[in-house]
């Protein structure tokens, strides 16, 4: 037994934010935003939280796979953004949706969420704890960016991605997930520094910071070492794979990686030119798209990877 994704949904707000909208309030320009990731627009949220997103997505993937959601088990939300500390997202979905049975808790791996809670949800379903989970990746980083930063704003946008998941004969064929904290300081968000009483301060809650350029080398070495091994712990040779749906950060992260594995790039799927990056969202919201455009035949095989802050990284087999 396995698990298999019975169906998907994705969100994104209305407001479309062109480039050109962005380098009238930092030093930029679209020709620059273009040529460096294959960014043209983004989607930012106004009146969507990150719950909201989600569960709009949520329930277009239970509708899609003909689910109601007092049938799910488990909810995994991939985020970086929640609404809150507490409640998490996950419950804050549950509410929405009403999804009355499931036990729900985020996974926290910035862009990699979606792949860790995937591969979380594969853990529990294999061993015949759950049947039935929602996995969901969500983020609004909007409200976590420098708005005065062009190094790191012109490249993320918000949206919402999610799957239903079930126990099936077909389905997750292998996964993995790595980490190095060691290296986490090149990619942060969101740093809550102490304040109380003592202090005489209030806590204060910190930008995103990156160093992009170390960004860039971690994904194009790792994101391929991660691929090789899923295929190799598996026995599938790479021509066997129909699409790798990478998380969306940049395209010539994307190129590097299939020049690197001597992949035609044909089969890297992108769509981060409307959305930019949508952080732990970016892969599910892909993989609706391409759901919905009848891209996927049964027996397929997909390879799915995510990578970003901690550092994580990680990777997903999938037989359709
Ligand atoms: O989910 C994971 C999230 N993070 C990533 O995916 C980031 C991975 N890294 C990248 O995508 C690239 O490193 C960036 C797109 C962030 C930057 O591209 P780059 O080719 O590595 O540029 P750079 O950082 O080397 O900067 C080159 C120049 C610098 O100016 P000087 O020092 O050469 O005068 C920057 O100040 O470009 C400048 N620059 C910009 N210019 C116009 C940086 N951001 C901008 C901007 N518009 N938005």
């Amino acid at each position: 037994m396995t698990t298999r994704i019975i169906g998907t949904g994705s969100y994104v707000p209305d407001q479309i934010v062109t480039n050109d909208d962005l380098a009238k309030i930092v030093e930029t320009s679209d020709e620059w935003i273009r040529s460096r990731t294959g960014i043209g627009e983004r989607r930012i949220a106004t009146a969507d939280s990150t719950s909201d997103m989600a569960a709009k997505a949520a329930q277009a993937a239970l509708d899609q796979a003909g689910v109601r959601a007092e049938e799910i088990d488990l909810i995994l939300l991939g985020t970086s953004s929640p609404d809150h500390c507490f409640p998490n997202g996950a419950c804050e979905i549950q509410a929405h949706i009403g999804a009355v049975n499931a036990a729900c808790f985020d996974i926290s791996a910035a862009c990699t969420g979606y792949v860790f809670a995937l591969n979380t949800a594969h853990a529990f379903i294999s061993t015949g704890m759950y049947r039935t989970a929602l996995v969901i990746g969500a983020d609004v980083l909007s409200k976590l960016v420098d708005w005065g930063d062009r190094g790191t704003c012109v490249l993320f946008g918000d949206g919402a991605g999610a799957t239903v998941v079930r126990a099936d004969e077909r389905g997750i064929l292998g996964m993995n997930m790595h980490s190095e904290g060691a290296k986490g300081g090149v990619l942060t968000c969101g740093s809550r520094s102490n304040g109380n009483f003592l202090l005489g301060k209030k806590p204060e809650l910190g930008y995103m910071s990156m160093d992009g350029q170390e960004v860039f080398k971690f994904a194009v070495k790792k994101v391929p070492e991660c691929i090789t091994e899923v295929l190799a712990s598996t026995g599938t040779p790479k021509e066997d794979i129909t699409y790798f749906v990478i998380h969306q950060a940049n395209y010539r992260i994307i190129e590097s990686i299939a020049k690197r594995m001597k992949i035609d790039p044909a089969r890297f799927p992108v769509n981060m030119e409307h959305y930019g990056n949508t952080s732990a969202a970016s892969v599910p919201i892909l993989l609706d798209e391409m759901n919905r455009e009848g891209k996927f035949k049964p027996g397929d095989k997909i390879v799915l990877s995510g990578f970003g802050g901690g550092l994580t990284w990680g990777a997903t087999l999938l037989e359709w």
